[in-house]
């Protein structure tokens, strides 16, 4: 007997849990192979995903070739030489560290490992969406305090946003897409109106491109965990080291804090190449330091490219994007800019219809993107 179409769908009903079917499923860019194909173009530039124009650091690529001779050991399942080369690095402990498949996988950790069914995770509406994500895989419910694209966080909205059911405050700074970063008295009056009950987790994925720019005066978590135990800082190798590939993040705060996360994490989860990559790109300073100048040059000039197009504001940026307010709906202009070859990241699906995120390319391609984004937006 074959099922019928109404046979899965009563069956899919019967199985699946509310907040399950509630959900929608991550909308992943298509790999540019596919897109080249479909449009019938070549040398496509992809500035969709904030990943490094200048690859992964070279010290990673040669750590890996070293280690393909144990491919058949499980991966250290404390990831101990990373946890170790991080502490000595940030002036922490071991315990203090908790490493993940991404700084994404921590996200759905910390919901696993934190929060009750009645437990609120709370962002706002300009957010990474991870964010939301996690806490509706688990079935929690996720509060976004109004804000605005040009606002990055609204923090009194924010903090008028807390609850009694308040538990994880997850804020990104810079913040994925707005680009816009928490300044230490932004931080120190979110602390002062957290929930005894709640930690803050700071997601400081471009912290290295942020470090870039010292005029600017924005948080860096890491100097928070010796006074508050109640903050989480979340990093990760995929975007300055250029190792978005090998899933590999980290996280860092009190240590029975973390030990609790580790209770909730899959045994194994990152595995060997990523752990020796990530120990050897600690230690690449040129890549890093090359990386976060082509990040700054690329968001001046982009801004000063686009400044003054009718209609049209790019966002200050901490970090290798920018979030661009192009004052119409983006759909012609991603097709428009598709066909240029240049793929960009439309934000319908963050809640922001007439907003373009563009990452950063290298100073070789940065020209054609600026032309084709100035042509499209004229
Ligand atoms: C703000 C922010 N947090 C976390 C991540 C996840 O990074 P990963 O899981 O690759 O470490 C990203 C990736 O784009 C991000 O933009």
């Amino acid at each position: 007997m074959t099922a019928t179409a109404a046979d899965l769908a009563a069956l899919i009903e019967r199985l699946s849990p509310h907040h399950v079917r509630a959900l929608s499923a991550y909308q992943p860019g298509k790999p540019v192979e596919e897109l080249e194909r479909e449009l019938g173009i070549t040398g496509a530039i992809k500035v969709a995903s904030n990943e490094n124009p200048l690859g992964p650091a070279p010290r990673a690529v040669a750590a890996i070739q070293g280690a393909l001779g144990s491919l058949h050991l499980y991966p250290d399942a404390g990831a101990w030489a990373l946890r170790r080369a991080l502490a000595d690095r940030h002036g922490l402990d071991p315990a203090q560290l908790v490493i993940g498949a991404g700084s994404n996988e921590l996200l759905y950790q910390l919901v696993l490992g934190f929060c009750e069914p009645d437990d609120e995770v709370v962002s706002h509406e300009a957010a990474f969406l991870s964010y939301r994500l996690a806490a509706g895989v688990a079935g929690r419910r996720f509060v976004a305090a109004p804000t605005s694209a040009a606002r990055g966080c609204d923090v009194a909205a924010l903090i008028a946003a807390f609850s009694p059911r308040t538990k994880l405050v997850m804020l990104g700074s810079p913040n994925n897409p707005t680009g816009s970063v928490l300044s230490r008295g932004d931080v120190e009056a979110i602390l002062a109106a957290l929930p005894d009950r709640a930690l803050l987790v700071l997601d400081e994925a471009y912290a290295e491109y942020a470090a870039r720019w010292p005029e600017v005066d924005h948080v860096d978590g890491l100097t928070l965990l010796a006074r508050d135990p109640r903050v989480v800082v979340l990093r990760t190798f995929s975007k300055i080291y250029g190792l978005a590939a090998l899933r590999v993040g980290w996280g860092a705060g009190a240590a029975p804090v973390m030990e609790l996360l580790g209770r909730v994490g899959r045994t194994f989860n990152v595995g060997t190449l990523a752990q020796v990559a990530a120990v050897a790109a600690l230690d690449d300073h040129d890549h890093v330091a090359r990386s976060a100048d082509v990040a700054r040059r690329g968001i001046e000039r982009l801004r000063a490219e686009l400044a003054g197009l009718p209609g049209v504001t790019a966002y200050p940026s901490l970090a290798n994007f920018v979030l661009v307010e192009t004052g119409r709906p983006t759909a012609p202009l991603y097709d428009r800019l598709l066909r240029a070859g240049v793929i960009v990241r439309p934000m319908a699906a963050w809640g922001l219809p007439t907003c373009l995120r563009v990452s950063v390319a290298g100073d070789d391609q940065m020209p054609r993107v600026i032309a084709a984004l100035r042509d499209v937006l004229s």
